[in-house]
């Protein structure tokens, strides 16, 4: 008999962030395997008195790093979207789908060596950097790690606490963290300690400054680069990237940076 695509496990925890923001842990199956930064397919079982006979699935980047027990994952409500609108009202103990094969390119197997390694965020683009800024060997490959959130509001702020407090504490990756981690929150449509797009605090020199880092540009000898956000985001932000020097990589052929469309939106 031909094995099921996919994996049935069960909801952990659910978090609210706001009204179009929520995370869910669910349990993770022995047999699979991630490495930090890749994404899956999640769905929830059709319901039959819905008219649903296959079930819905999405692509969505783990939030946890490779070794965790459970598997986190950071969405959005889309009030009509097909999945995240029956997702978003999932409870401690429902059946969610799991897909067989994880994969990605946001993973530091995709990233040359370097000395620094920025994690460009917008939105749920958050996912990936909750796994690799908690996975150890981000801190073993770069002297520092940057996390880049940009959001509109400053309510999207998700995981603020997790990069300003909790991740301290951790004990795998505390003392690192402690040492070599920069969380570096902006938003755009409110007031806020940071405000602007990334790509224009890029180009105006004050990513730089305000990281205390020499210069006005990315290093392409140092610097390495993850981006994950709407389509608009990455190809802007790329292109700045190209034009610093920064060249793309992939799992076949590393480079300086990665880049993955924050995939439910
Ligand atoms: P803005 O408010 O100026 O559009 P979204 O929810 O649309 O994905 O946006 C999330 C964050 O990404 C917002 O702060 C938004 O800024 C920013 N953003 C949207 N498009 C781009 C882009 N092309 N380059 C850089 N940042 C962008």
């Amino acid at each position: 008999m031909k094995d099921a695509p996919y994996f049935v496990e069960k909801v952990l925890w659910v978090k609210h962030w706001t009204d179009r923001l929520f995370s869910f842990a669910i349990t993770r199956p022995a047999s699979f395997r991630f490495r930090s930064g890749e994404f899956v397919m999640i769905g929830l079982p059709p319901r039959e008195e819905l008219g649903g006979k296959k079930p819905i699935l999405r692509a969505y980047s783990i939030g946890s790093p490779s070794f965790a027990e459970e598997l986190e994952f950071f969405s959005i409500k889309v009030p009509d979207g097909p999945l995240t609108s029956r997702l978003q009202q999932i409870q401690e103990g429902d059946e969610i789908l799991l897909g067989k094969k994880p994969t990605g390119t946001l993973v530091l197997d995709a990233v040359r060596p370097g000395k620094r390694l920025f994690l460009f965020g917008t939105g749920t683009g958050l996912a990936p950097w909750l796994s690799v800024a908690r996975d150890p060997d981000a801190y073993s490959r770069f002297e520092r790690v940057i996390v880049a959130h940009g959001v509109r509001e400053v309510k999207e702020l998700a995981y603020r606490d997790l990069f300003t407090h909790e991740i301290f504490d951790d004990p795998l990756v505390g003392d690192e963290a402690r040492a070599q981690l920069t969380y570096y929150p902006t938003v755009t449509r409110e007031p806020f300690e940071r405000q602007g797009r990334f790509t224009d605090l890029i180009e105006s020199g004050k990513l730089f400054s305000d990281l205390g880092l020499e210069g006005d540009k990315f290093d392409p000898e140092h610097d390495r680069a993850m981006l994950c956000g709407s389509m608009a985001m990455i190809k802007d932000t790329a292109a700045l990237l190209e034009a610093h020097g920064l060249k793309e990589g992939s799992n076949a052929e590393p480079g300086d940076f990665v880049i993955e469309r924050a995939f439910v939106g």
